[in-house]
């Protein structure tokens, strides 16, 4: 039922805050500030964790993998099921593989994880579908409690699937003796806050209508990011082509000059994510080259970064969040909203665009 809602798309952005919060609860005892990993889910003695998805659920893997080796020095591989599954894997010893998927029936996901057990892997799920193909066959599950989804593109189960991670990460982070008490705690306390900031995020709604009008008129988009907020690019860039069929592609800030600033002119709307980290200053030298070759530019910031690019962007979008993990979250939703504005411009079949199903279920 969608209820007052127009699209469950815009239902699902809406049930964030919710969601979020419950599926904390299952990976953060909150009045003690601290993280809970499922029982059997050890990452003292893990020497690389591999994650494996597709789509979506990958990004939030690769959005992981800077968690993880920022937090808790732990080796990550990421890799796209459909890829992995049929590569000559090179397994090494203390090799773990955690399978991102919302369905849980996801073909190229499952022989994945298959693969990896039939290699004596320890395997762990993350599944919004409990009782799914995946979750039955993994040795470990761990729940995202977003809910079913129904719109083909993901919105709810993916933050669900970064807070989690975020959790993850900060837990594997104190067990490896990487994380002091006093720095998780303050990531724990991000999360904590996380439905509080999604909730004011939403509020921006009118402004990215507007915005959505002059992405909608241009030829394609371009989003750009660095570090965990490069794979939010690739994430922004997917949910725009999804739903309103523009072209979009996401690029590390860093790769523009590699090749795709060639594609900029006048009618190509970059959208930069920034917040307020170390690396600022090197985004804000890739908003300059494409800003001098004509492109439209919004600048997705957060309150520490959005007063020190002021004169950089013709838009700017502030995530009211601040934090490493926070902000992520919050531009997460601001992505996530463009998406839709823009394809309700454009008109498009939101909840069932053409071409895709909800369950990639055969190759
Ligand atoms: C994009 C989207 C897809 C899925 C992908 C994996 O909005 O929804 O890219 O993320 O098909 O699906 P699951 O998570 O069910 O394995």
């Amino acid at each position: 039922d969608r209820g007052h809602y127009r699209h469950f798309m815009q239902k699902e952005i809406h049930e964030q805050p919710e969601v979020i919060g419950r599926t904390l609860s299952r990976y953060v005892d909150v009045p003690n500030g601290q993280p809970v990993l499922p029982v059997g889910c050890n990452f003292a003695d893990m020497d690389r964790l591999i994650i494996v998805a597709c789509g979506t659920a990958a990004f939030a893997g690769r959005v992981a993998e800077y968690w993880f080796e920022r937090y808790a020095g732990l080796p990550v591989k990421v890799d796209v099921a459909s890829e992995f599954r049929y590569r000559k894997n090179a397994f090494m010893k203390g090799d773990a593989a955690l399978f991102i998927s919302q369905s849980g029936e996801t073909a190229d996901t499952l022989e994945a994880m298959r693969l990896c057990k039939a290699a004596g892997l320890k395997t762990l799920a993350l599944v919004n579908v409990e009782h799914s193909t995946i979750a039955r066959e993994a040795d470990i599950v761990l729940p995202t409690l977003a809910g079913p989804e129904i719109g083909v593109a993901s919105t709810k189960a993916f933050i669900c699937q970064l807070v989690a991670l975020a959790a993850m990460s900060v837990g594997a982070g104190i067990d490896r003796g990487k994380l002091d008490e006093a720095n998780a705690a303050q990531l724990i306390s991000e999360l904590n806050a996380a439905p509080r900031h999604v909730a004011d995020t939403l509020a921006l709604q009118a402004e990215i209508e507007d915005i959505a009008h002059n992405i909608s008129r241009g030829s394609m988009v371009i989003y750009i990011g660095r570090n965990a907020y490069f794979p939010l690019a690739l994430e922004g860039a997917l949910k725009l082509k999804e739903i309103s069929y523009m072209f979009a592609e996401g690029y590390a800030g860093g790769e523009l000059k590699h090749g795709p600033i060639a594609l900029i002119d006048e009618d190509v709307s970059v959208i930069a994510l920034v917040p307020d980290d170390e690396m600022l200053e090197k985004n804000r030298s890739s908003i300059r080259q494409v800003a001098s070759r004509g492109a439209h530019v919004i600048v997705v910031a957060d309150p520490g970064s959005a007063p020190k690019l002021s004169n950089e962007a013709e838009v700017l979008i502030t995530a009211p969040a601040t934090g490493t993990i926070l902000t992520l979250l919050a531009q997460t939703v601001v992505v996530q909203l463009i998406a839709y504005h823009v394809a309700l411009i454009k008109g498009t079949d939101v909840d069932q665009p053409r071409n895709l199903a909800k369950s990639v279920t055969v190759e």
